[in-house]
């Protein structure tokens, strides 16, 4: 549940935000829209990893790991 939580924490607190507001002064309405609706969606993602254990102190590293690593992904993807 630590790779969850990471994963969906670099998701919803950064990504989505940022594209939300990308989108939001776009005024892409229908794509400012359909994101809109996912981070409920992966906030409850988050939660449930955090509920389930992955925010034990034990799995800090291993979370630091995951988080740098999807960001990676989520720059290197946008590009
Ligand atoms: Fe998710």
């Amino acid at each position: 549940m630590a790779c969850t939580w990471a994963v969906e924490s670099v998701v919803v607190s950064r990504h989505l935000k940022e594209q939300l507001i990308y989108l939001k002064n776009s005024h892409d309405k229908r794509a400012f829209e359909a994101v809109s609706s996912i981070p409920e969606d992966e906030e409850n993602h988050r939660d449930t990893g955090g509920a389930l254990g992955g925010k034990n102190r034990l799995f800090k590293p291993i979370r630091l790991l995951i988080s740098l690593f999807t960001e990676t992904i989520i720059r290197f993807g946008m590009r």
